[in-house]
């Protein structure tokens, strides 16, 4: 099957006890036994639930998968990665990623004696002197948030090939529809599916999706141990937004090129950060491992002073000032004070985010609205 039919297919099977063709939403905590252990798969929700289920199969054939896991958010899905790990692990992490994820691997796991090192990731090379007998995991997030940075997501995985190192994919801002790190030898793929999975700013979630079944177990046991499931309800949100991915995301991709050109052209702009122009660093990778460039962006502005930032962000009209992408509606935010808050302004600032830095998660509206928009805000 090709990938807008699978989209839409993907975990859609008729009802059993209806027909109804949407999957129900389960909304139970627990299912009627016939006698103690005897039950029809489902014993009580954090373990199983029906609507959980459907989705799950969806997330492993979108990412060309054997499993899927969904979790009640993004850094849930990445917590549960984490706790792979024992203490003493070492895992190499990008050096431009969420701030969240950040903030989860310093503030949290550092403390239970895992130790991270970040390092660009644009250049493989620099991973490989940070290899050695205690790595467990790469994390890479390609493109990367919120600079765009690409990562070679075939090349990092024959840097660990035969060795007992994982390497994790956060896909978020690429999607499945314009990614699929499995194929490219990842072990694991990650979602916030809180963006393009769900399309609609109305649900947070997270996947992971992987094609060993001993790291399944793994996983589905940290899911179920630590309980950060979501409900019935999320989990049928991010079912509908699926099946629509492959025309929102064309929509995406088709407006971002539109605004990154005009952006380019603009006086008032310094660098503008998208992963289709080509003179990306990336471009040639992002070419080979991704089927277009998608709707996310970041720029500075030559007035590298976040008063001239904050002044553009509470000046567009249709692009709404929030944290958040991968909704139908455009969004710009400031990551120095919102997303990437919780790193330290050094570091930030040394890894290239700088005070001036907007992100827009271009949406699916009228390309010439959205570029008025930020006309009229630029001044
Ligand atoms: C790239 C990326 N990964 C993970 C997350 C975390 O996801 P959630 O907010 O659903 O917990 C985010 C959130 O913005 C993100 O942008």
């Amino acid at each position: 099957m090709k990938l807008s039919t699978k989209l839409i297919h993907a975990g859609a099977e008729p009802d059993p006890s209806t027909g109804a063709i949407m999957t129900p939403i389960y909304q139970t905590s627990t299912y009627v036994q016939s006698a103690p252990g005897k039950n029809k798969g489902f014993e009580y929700a954090r373990s199983q639930n029906p609507t959980r289920k459907a989705l799950e199969e969806a997330l492993a054939v979108i990412e060309n998968g054997k499993y899927g896991l969904a979790f009640s958010s993004g850094v849930a899905a990445t917590d549960a990665v984490i706790k792979l790990l024992n203490p003493g692990d070492e895992v190499i992490a990008g050096n431009d990623m969420y701030g969240g994820t950040y903030r989860l691997f310093t503030k949290i796991f550092e403390k239970y004696g895992i130790r991270f090192h970040y390092v660009n990731m644009q250049d493989t090379e620099n991973i490989r002197p940070l290899i050695n007998d205690k790595t467990r995991l790469i994390w890479t997030e390609t493109p990367t948030n919120p600079l765009i940075n690409i990562t070679d997501i075939a090349g990092t995985a024959s840097l660990i090939k035969g060795k007992n190192i994982m390497l994790c994919v956060d896909n978020t801002f690429a999607s499945p529809y314009l990614q699929n790190p499995l194929d490219l030898g990842a072990d694991i793929v990650l979602h916030s599916s809180t963006k393009y999975l769900g399309g609609h700013s109305d649900v947070i979630q997270g996947a992971l999706v992987m094609n060993d079944a001993a790291l399944r177990e793994q996983l589905y046991f940290i899911q179920k141990s630590c309980g950060a499931v979501p409900g019935p309800m999320d989990c049928f949100l991010v079912l509908r937004g699926i099946k629509t991915l492959h025309v929102r995301m064309e929509r995406h991709c088709e407006n971002g090129r539109k605004i990154a050109h005009w952006l380019r052209k603009h006086p008032k702009l310094g660098h503008v950060y998208w992963c289709g122009f080509e003179d990306h660093p990336g471009y040639h990778v992002a070419k080979s491992q991704m089927r277009d460039f998608g709707g996310m962006l970041s720029f500075t502005l030559k007035d590298d002073s976040i008063e001239t930032a904050l002044k553009l962000l509470s000046s567009t009209k249709i692009f709404a000032l929030a944290e958040s992408l991968g909704g139908v509606e455009s969004l710009i935010n400031h990551p120095a004070s919102m997303t990437h808050a919780s790193i330290p302004k050094e570091e930030r600032i040394k890894n290239g985010l700088s005070d001036s830095l907007i992100r827009l998660s271009v949406g699916i509206e009228d390309a010439d609205d959205l570029i008025e928009d930020l006309q009229a805000a630029l001044g």
